[in-house]
């Protein structure tokens, strides 16, 4: 048998299919959009750890320098070894990626096929429906509730279907900053499971959670793992401060590892992200810090937007929090405006029509958004 096939069809095919997550605006175009310069941008948009990266860190990269021209290590053995001990699950578990994004590709490839189904939240991380596309899977959105943004088993079951493949489940979510509390977890993951599917719990911001225990890792720990078909998927990004480097990690069952290896890349990280990955993880004073300094600017920018009659999505658990700005009188997209106009603060307006996401900063920082925010109040 002749496949007839030609390329150009499968271009026009991923050209007409393609729905790109934008990522918020650099620092760099932000400060030449406002003619300043970029140290005056208050950058509250991406989510990024508003310390910075560890000390520890910046100094495995810069001991790195002078070997920058050889091969990493491609397997990452000794940063995945350090990930099984501060997770308490086996290096062979591990599989380290590219940020935890580009892992995402790879666990399209290794776990579904194309026509299968790929289930995630909405709103969420829209990356996930981006990705199912470009691998010709079809994406399926479980809404959540309306009211708070909490996720309605019913209404997660119904969006299954015997061509479920793989399931997304964001925990903390991004945009929303609310947490599947793990016993809806586990019923959603028996719902998927009974259709064959794989799970990911997405746990990119789960460090900033002040829940007790909330990670889906105590599922995969021991011989016989409990919930054989969930992995849970991790940064650098975020707590750790190490978005420009690249470094994300999926932890499974050894089954599931050792299939998402293969397909993963070949090299997927370089011994700058494997270096500073393991020191970051060793400096628990400069992690500890962070999440001290996120809970509390969280509490105040809960605070001071209630205060201002702005209703923040309740319970959130990552440095982020989603706000409704219907009381402005202005969309989202106009709130956000306005904030860059009259603070040079930059926040997401683009993600829904009523709500705001803005990432927790320093008390600077989140004390200059509250300035603008009053400014643009009306009356
Ligand atoms: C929910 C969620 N998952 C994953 C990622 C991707 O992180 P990484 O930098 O590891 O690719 C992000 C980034 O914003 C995110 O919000």
């Amino acid at each position: 048998m002749t496949i007839r096939s030609n390329f150009l069809d499968r271009v026009r095919r991923l050209e007409k299919d393609h729905e790109p997550y934008v990522p918020g605006m650099t620092r760099e175009s932000a400060a030449r959009i406002a003619g300043v310069p970029a140290a005056e941008i208050v950058k509250l948009s991406s989510n990024e750890n508003p310390l910075g990266a560890s000390p520890a860190a910046k100094a495995a990269i810069a001991a790195m320098i002078d070997a920058i021209h050889e091969y990493p290590n491609s397997t990452a053995d000794a940063l995945r070894a350090a990930i099984g001990v501060h997770l308490d699950v086996g290096a062979d578990q591990v599989v380290v990626g590219a940020g935890s994004s580009s892992l995402m590709h790879a666990m399209m490839a290794a776990f579904t096929e194309p026509g299968g189904e790929v289930v995630a939240l909405d709103p969420s991380f829209s990356v996930y429906r981006e990705i199912a596309r470009a691998h010709a899977r079809v994406p399926v959105a479980v809404p959540l509730r309306t009211t708070d943004f909490t996720l309605d088993l019913e209404t997660f079951a119904a969006a299954l279907s015997d061509k479920t493949q793989l399931v997304f489940l964001t925990r903390p979510n991004n945009p929303t900053s609310t947490l599947i509390p793990l016993g809806d977890f586990v019923r959603a993951a028996h719902l998927a499971g009974e259709k064959g599917a794989l799970v990911v719990s997405d746990e990119a911001y789960i460090e900033f959670s002040d829940l007790d225990q909330p990670s889906a890792v105590a599922f995969l720990r021991g011989p016989a793992p409990e919930l054989p078909h969930v992995m849970v998927s991790r940064t650098f990004s975020k707590a750790f401060g190490l978005a420009n480097l690249r470094l994300g990690y999926a932890v499974g069952t050894r089954e599931t590892a050792r299939a998402l290896a293969l397909a993963n890349a070949k090299w997927p990280t370089g011994d700058l992200a494997q270096k500073a990955g393991i020191a970051a993880l060793a400096d628990t004073v400069h992690l500890a810090r962070t999440r001290a300094a996120v809970a509390e600017g969280r509490n105040y920018l809960v605070a001071e937007f209630g205060a201002l009659g702005l209703a923040v999505v309740p319970n959130p658990q990552g440095n982020y929090v989603m706000v409704d700005v219907r009381k402005t009188g202005l969309d989202a997209a106009g709130f956000a405006q306005l904030v860059f106009d009259l603070g040079r603060v930059l926040v997401r307006g683009d993600f829904s029509p009523h709500h705001v996401r803005v990432s927790v900063g320093t008390a600077y920082e989140n004390a200059r958004l509250l300035g603008a925010v009053r400014r643009l109040m009306p009356g």
